[in-house]
């Protein structure tokens, strides 16, 4: 933990903790001047998308892409050869599993729910709530060396891991178009590099609101989901506070960013014992500054592709959308009974930019579900590009 405080303390500047969305007005001269590495790569954007952040150690090719691909899908990866980055990024749900929590290589669960990776590049952090994590190949590292939960199982295993990529001649073809100018090949650093370079790509943009918001086909969304979108951005509802810009999250950066803005708010699920506290390793930031006002605090994901990404929020603890609307209605959720009993919606840190408690009709609460189902990309679901090449799992099936 005291290497995390560290890192932090010198992160400190670029964090725009506390703040809420849009431009933020603080002093942007301290800014370190963005590194744009030169790789040429040839990004495919949606209308109205930014050009995404590349990580200067990590320049995109499309060689290091399609090794990537390779990789993320290839159960070889894990300690029994039984799971892959996609056992728990399933393409048929948006990259997301299904599960209430993640469940590892070994059998071991995860303290939380794996993540949608829709436009995971454009995130200014990566997983729930870790603030000092800010690239995509560092992330990768996280679930090949996790020990507590093992996910894939690298920590002791890395060299007998390696040495089956090493003896295949598709991986040495691969490795060397990816990484042509280096010496030695299927380090786990190049590991993590490529699959790294491959979640870069997955960019979804071309949904029904994006065709009719940003391409000029108003008739791409129903009625109902116009209405939805209207309560989505007003003062009763509050959504875009926290979920609002081009990516349905506060917390972007991109190639034209001077300040990466990350934000981590608490939304009322949790008032242990009516003191605030969310369940110990649960705790979003407050688990790396233990600061009192860091309790319950988490990144908003992007609201895209959210139709197929339940079970929702870092612990996998609301079911469906209906119960997502019905939480934030109430202003946070109430745990009746048992070890987590109290009402989140008195949680002393909640966010001030959580709605007041509201009422909606049954016909508002539908438009609102049509809105947020909206958001879901058919082009992204059924791109080939991010298929598997192994054929071993498959994309979701309104795409054959
Ligand atoms: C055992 C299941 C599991 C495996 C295997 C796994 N992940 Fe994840 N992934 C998760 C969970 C759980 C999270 C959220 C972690 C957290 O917040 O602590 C996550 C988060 C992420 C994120 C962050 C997304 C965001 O929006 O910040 C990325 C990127 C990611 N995983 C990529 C990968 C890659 C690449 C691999 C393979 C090297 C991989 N994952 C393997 C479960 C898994
Ligand atoms: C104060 C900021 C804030 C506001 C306002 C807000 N959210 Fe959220 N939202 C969050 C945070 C933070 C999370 C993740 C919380 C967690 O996992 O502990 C989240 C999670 C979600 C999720 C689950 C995402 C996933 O991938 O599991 C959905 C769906 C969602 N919000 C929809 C909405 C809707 C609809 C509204 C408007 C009624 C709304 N949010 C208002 C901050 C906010």
């Amino acid at each position: 933990m005291s290497r995390g405080l560290i890192r932090i303390g010198a992160l400190a500047g670029l964090l725009a903790v506390g703040g809420c969305g849009g431009d933020d007005s603080g002093d942007n001269s301290s800014a370190p001047p963005q590194e744009l590495p030169r790789s040429g790569y040839s990004w495919s954007l949606p209308p109205g998308f930014p050009t995404p952040q590349e990580f200067a150690e990590n320049p995109l090719s499309d060689a290091k892409v399609e090794l990537g691909r390779h990789l993320f899908y290839d159960a070889r990866l894990s300690i029994n050869q039984t799971t892959s980055c996609a056992s728990c990024h399933l393409p048929a749900r948006a990259f997301a599993d299904g599960r209430v929590t993640a469940v590892g290589a070994t059998g071991q669960v995860h303290l939380r729910n794996a993540m949608s990776l829709t436009n995971v590049v454009y995130n200014a952090t990566f997983d729930w709530a870790n603030p000092v994590l800010t690239t995509l190949h560092q992330q990768a590292l996280t679930p090949m060396f996790n020990e507590f939960p093992v996910e894939l199982g690298w920590a002791d295993h890395e060299a007998e891991i390696l040495d089956r990529l090493r003896y295949d001649p598709l991986y040495q073809d691969l490795f060397v178009a990816a990484y042509p100018d280096a010496t030695d090949h299927f380090t786990a650093d190049q590991v993590a590099k490529g699959v790294a370079a491959f979640v870069s790509t997955l960019i979804s943009g071309n949904s029904a609101y994006d065709q009719s918001t940003l391409q000029g086909n108003r008739d791409a969304m129903s009625e109902a989901a116009r209405r939805g979108q209207e309560l989505f951005f007003s003062e009763r509802m509050e959504c875009f506070h926290c979920h609002g810009g081009f990516n349905f999250s506060q917390s972007v950066n991109h190639s034209g960013t001077t300040l990466p803005q990350a934000e981590f708010h608490n939304n009322g699920l949790y008032n242990i014992g009516g003191a605030g506290d969310y369940p110990l390793g649960n705790r979003g930031l407050w688990e790396f500054t233990q600061q009192p006002a860091d309790m319950g605090r988490f990144r908003a994901p992007t609201l895209r592709n959210i139709e197929l990404t339940a079970p929702y929020m870092h612990d996998g603890s609301i079911a469906t959308l209906e119960e997502v609307i019905d939480h934030y209605a109430r202003g946070g959720r109430l745990v009746r009974e048992g070890p987590l009993a109290g009402d989140g919606a008195l949680n002393p840190f909640k966010s001030e930019l959580m709605p007041a408690r509201f009422s909606l009709t049954d016909q508002e609460k539908l438009d609102i579900i049509a809105f947020l189902k909206s958001l879901t990309d058919w082009n992204f679901l059924c791109n080939a590009r991010f298929a598997d090449p192994f054929g071993n799992f498959e994309r979701h099936s309104d795409c054959y």
